[in-house]
């Protein structure tokens, strides 16, 4: 953190700036003026209940919404990248050029066989995506967004479509990935758990607005027996107004 002449210590810079955002759909407001900061680096993961606006946030950022009414202000780095629950890859063109895709120079191969080894799928180029398991292709979409060096991804329930142990491994894939290229990361999920094992701060959408804003403080490896883990899913369930079974 630098600090200035005259003993101001300045905040982290910031990767994102949303202010004062309204967006709705017809009559209906979905987002009533939501602020959201994200540092550089940051891990943020974005709690909430089905049709709280969570992927309507994710797509304001994302610039994929010019059509939707709305105000306020969204400052996001140019170079930032876009991962769905489904891996949206081009199914007539093979893996390689679906991870190149719109990357320019010399060496843009070389850098999308260096992003797939990265994900675990060194020796795939040539595959066609139906070739690949629900599993893999998210790992092709994960080395495309990331091809980049994105400074900030922007992940929409990622994992959403997987089975449980593959997400977890998928898990362990992200939080590597971003401990090496740190970008900030807003990532949407319904897992609370998810959210807890991966994250350096929650939020949750609540109203249009951020209700909960809770760091995560856990040593690392985190794991869902630790006490301070249990502690931050109940109050986080609370807030979702989720009672636990056997409560
Ligand atoms: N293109 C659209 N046209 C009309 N209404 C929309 C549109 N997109 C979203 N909405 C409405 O906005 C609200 C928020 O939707 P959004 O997709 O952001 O919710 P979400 O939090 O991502 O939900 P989920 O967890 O189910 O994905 C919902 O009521 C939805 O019906
Ligand atoms: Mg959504």
């Amino acid at each position: 953190m630098a600090t200035h002449a005259g003993g101001l210590t300045a905040a982290p810079p910031r990767t994102v700036r949303v202010e004062r955002l309204v967006r709705g759909f017809g009559d209906r407001t979905v987002l009533h003026g939501l602020d959201l900061e994200i540092a550089d680096g940051e891990f943020v993961a974005l709690l909430g209940r089905s049709g709280s606006g969570k992927s309507t946030l994710l797509r304001a950022l994302a610039g994929l919404d010019r059509d939707v009414a709305g105000s306020g202000t969204v400052l996001v780095p140019e170079n930032s990248s876009v991962v769905f629950q489904d891996a949206r890859l081009l199914p007539w063109q093979r893996v390689l050029p679906n991870v190149v895709l719109g990357l320019r120079g010399p060496d843009a191969d070389a850098r999308g066989r260096a992003a797939l080894a990265e994900v675990g799928l060194a020796g795939r180029e040539r595959a066609w995506p139906n070739e690949l398991s629900g599993g893999e292709q998210q790992r092709v979409a994960l080395a495309r967004s990331l091809v980049t060096e994105p400074e900030l991804l922007l992940a929409d329930e990622p994992f959403g479509a997987l089975d449980a142990l593959t997400r977890i491994r998928m898990h362990g894939l992200l939080r590597e990935l971003c401990a090496r290229h740190r970008p900030a990361v807003l990532l949407v999920t319904h897992d609370v758990d998810e959210a807890i094992a991966l994250a350096d701060r929650v939020l949750l959408i609540d109203g249009g607005r951020i209700a909960v804003d809770q760091s995560i403080e856990l040593p690392a490896p985190r794991s869902h027996r630790q006490p301070a883990f249990l502690g931050y899913r109940e109050s986080l369930l609370e807030a979702l107004g989720v009672q636990e079974a056997g409560r």
